[in-house]
C-alpha cells in the first residue's frame, strides 16, 4: 500500500545540486516553479519538508552519489516519523531522466522522480505525490517548459546576486562516443529570442550586470526571432548587450565545429562579450578524436583558436580534458599534453574517462587501466597548474576592469571579477557593488589576484541620466 503524505502547512524546499551550471539554473527555475505553491527556500535538508535532489550522471561517481543521499535522507525521514513528521524526496536531472523508474525500484523511498523536460510540471507531480503515488516523469513533452516556468520575483532575483546563468540552448546531436547527455537532455533545442531576452530584462531589472547563457552546445544556438527568422548565438550577445544594466555577456560550453564567424566577429566588436572562451577538445590526437566522434582533427581546433586569437588578441583560453578514453597510448596522451601547451589554457576541466553504460566508449575494447589514468590526470593537471599561476601573474601590473560583485571576507574588502573570469579581491567601500570599475592588480595568489582600486567608482547611470536632464533644462 502506498502511503499518504498530507501537504505540509508550513512547506520548506531544499534543492541540492550537483554537476553542471545547467542544473544550477534548473534548481533556481523549480525554487521559481513552486515559490507560488508556497514552498520557501532553506539552506539545509534538515529543515526542508521536500528535498529535491538535482542529479548529474556525466561520471559514474556524481551518478553513486545519488543513491547514498537518498540512504541519508531515508533515515531523516524515518526518524521523523517516529515523532509524526515527514519528508518528501524528489529526485531530478540527468540521473532521473537516464534511470527513472529503476531509481524507484532501488530506492523506494524517493517519492517522486522527473527529468529536465519535466520541471514545469513539478507543482502537479508534486500534488500527485502528496497524495501517495509514486511519480516518475521523464517524458520529453511537446510544450515548451520555459514557456510555462514562471520567471523568479525581482526579490528573488536580488537576494541571488548580480551575476546569473540563462539558459539558452538545451540538448545535444553530437553524441560523442563517451558522453550521455544526448540521451539524458535529448536533442538540440533553441529557446526563441523574445523568450530569452524577456528573461533577461526580468534579470536585469532585479539587478543582473552579468550574464552566462548556457547551453550543453550553447554555441549552436539557433533561436528563432518574432519573425521567423534564425538567430545566432553573436546576435543573441549582440540583442542582450541592448538591455539596460546588462554590462557583461559569457557563454558556455561551446563546441569547436559550432564556432561561427558572426560570433568569432561578435568577440572582436562586442565590448560586454567576455574576453573568456570555454572551447573543449577533449584529447589532442586524431586517432582518439575519431574514436570519441568528436567530427573535428587537432588542427581544425587549433584553426579555431587561432580565428579567435585574431579577432579577440587578449582571448582567455580553457577547455576540457578526458584522459584514459579506450586506446589512449602513451603517444596519444603525450599529443594531449602537447596542445595545452601550445594552446597555453589559462584554466581546464580534467577527467578520468569514465565507462558510462549505453554509450559506445563503454563496449569499446582496450580500457585504459585505472592506474594509468590517475597518472595521467597527475601530469595534466600539473601542466595545466602551472599554466593558470602564469596566467593569473601575467596581469600582475595591469589595470582591469573589474565587476565588484559582493562583500569580501573580511571588513572593509569587496570581491569581484576581471574579464578573464579571475577572483579579484580588494580593499573599498561595499556601496561599489554592482559597479564596473578600473582596479590595478597587485598580486597573483593560487586561486585569485588582489586588486587595487585606481579610480573612484563610474558615475550611477541614474546620476547620469538626472544630468543630462537638468543639462537639456539649462
Ligand atoms: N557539451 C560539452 C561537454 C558537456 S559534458 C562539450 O562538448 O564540450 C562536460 C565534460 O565532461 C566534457 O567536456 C567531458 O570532458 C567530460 N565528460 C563527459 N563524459 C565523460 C565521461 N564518460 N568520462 C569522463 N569525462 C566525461
Ligand atoms: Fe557530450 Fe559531445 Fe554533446 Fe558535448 S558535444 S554534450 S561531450 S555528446
Ligand atoms: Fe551532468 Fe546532466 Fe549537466 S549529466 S554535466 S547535469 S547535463
Amino acid at each position: 500500500m502506498t502511503e499518504t503524505t498530507p501537504e505540509p502547512t508550513s512547506k520548506k524546499l531544499f534543492i541540492k545540486t550537483y554537476g553542471c551550471q545547467m542544473n544550477v539554473y534548473d534548481s533556481d527555475r523549480m525554487a521559481d516553479a513552486l515559490a507560488p505553491h508556497g514552498y520557501e527556500p532553506v539552506q539545509a535538508a534538515e529543515d526542508a519538508d521536500l528535498v529535491v535532489l538535482n542529479t548529474c550522471h556525466i561520471r559514474e561517481k556524481a551518478s553513486e552519489k545519488v543513491f547514498s543521499e537518498i540512504g541519508r535522507l531515508r533515515e531523516m525521514r524515518d526518524e521523523r516519523r517516529l515523532t509524526g513528521g515527514d519528508l518528501m524526496i524528489g529526485v531530478a536531472g540527468c540521473v532521473a531522466q537516464a534511470e527513472g523508474d529503476e531509481i524507484v525500484r532501488r530506492a523506494p523511498a524517493v517519492n517522486l522522480v522527473f527529468g529536465p523536460q519535466s520541471y514545469h510540471r513539478l507543482p502537479e507531480l508534486l500534488a500527485r505525490a502528496h497524495n501517495g503515488a509514486r511519480v516518475v516523469d521523464t517524458d520529453f513533452p511537446e510544450e515548451d517548459k520555459f514557456e510555462h516556468l514562471p520567471a523568479a520575483k525581482k526579490e528573488v532575483t536580488l537576494k541571488r546576486g548580480l551575476t546569473a546563468f540563462l539558459t539558452v540552448q538545451e540538448g545535444c546531436d553530437k553524441f560523442c562516443s563517451f558522453c550521455v547527455v544526448p540521451y539524458t537532455r535529448g536533442s538540440e533545442t533553441s529557446r526563441p529570442l523574445e523568450q530569452v531576452l524577456r528573461e533577461a530584462e526580468t534579470l536585469a531589472e532585479g539587478g543582473v550586470r552579468e550574464l552566462t547563457l548556457l547551453g550543453q552546445n550553447v554555441n549552436a544556438y539557433h533561436g528563432l526571432d518574432s519573425r521567423g527568422r534564425t538567430v545566432g548565438l553573436g546576435e543573441l550577445c549582440y540583442r542582450l548587450s541592448l538591455i539596460p544594466g546588462i554590462a557583461r555577456i559569457r557563454y558556455t560550453t561551446s563546441h569547436p565545429l559550432d564556432m561561427t564567424d558572426e560570433l568569432i566577429e561578435m568577440h572582436r566588436d562586442l565590448d560586454a562579450l567576455m574576453p573568456y572562451l570555454h572551447l573543449p577538445i577533449q584529447s589532442g590526437s586524431d586517432a582518439i578524436l575519431r574514436s570519441m566522434n568528436r567530427r573535428h582533427t587537432v588542427a581544425e581546433y587549433m584553426a579555431v583558436i587561432e580565428r579567435i586569437k585574431t579577432a579577440r588578441p587578449d582571448m582567455a583560453m580553457s577547455g576540457d580534458f578526458i584522459v584514459g578514453f579506450p586506446g589512449e597510448t602513451d603517444a596519444d596522451f603525450e599529443a594531449t599534453m602537447q596542445v595545452v601547451r601550445e594552446v597555453g589554457y589559462a584554466s581546464a576541466y580534467t577527467f578520468k574517462y569514465s565507462i558510462r553504460p549505453g554509450t559506445p566508449g563503454a563496449t569499446m575494447e582496450n580500457q585504459v587501466p585505472e592506474a594509468k589514468k590517475a597518472e595521467r590526470l597527475t601530469r595534466i593537471n600539473e601542466q595545466i597548474n602551472t599554466q593558470m599561476h602564469a596566467f593569473h601573474r601575467s596581469v600582475v601590473g595591469r589595470t582591469l576592469p573589474v565587476l565588484i560583485e559582493k562583500p569580501g571576507r573580511h571588513p572593509g574588502q569587496i570581491g569581484g571579477r576581471s574579464p578573464y573570469l579571475q577572483a579579484v579581491h580588494m580593499d573599498g567601500p561595499t556601496r561599489l557593488i554592482g559597479q564596473i570599475i578600473p582596479v590595478e592588480i597587485v598580486e597573483a595568489r593560487n586561486n585569485s589576484l588582489i586588486g587595487k582600486i585606481v579610480t573612484v567608482a563610474e558615475p550611477n547611470p541614474a546620476s547620469v541620466i538626472e544630468s543630462q536632464a537638468i543639462a537639456a533644462h539649462i
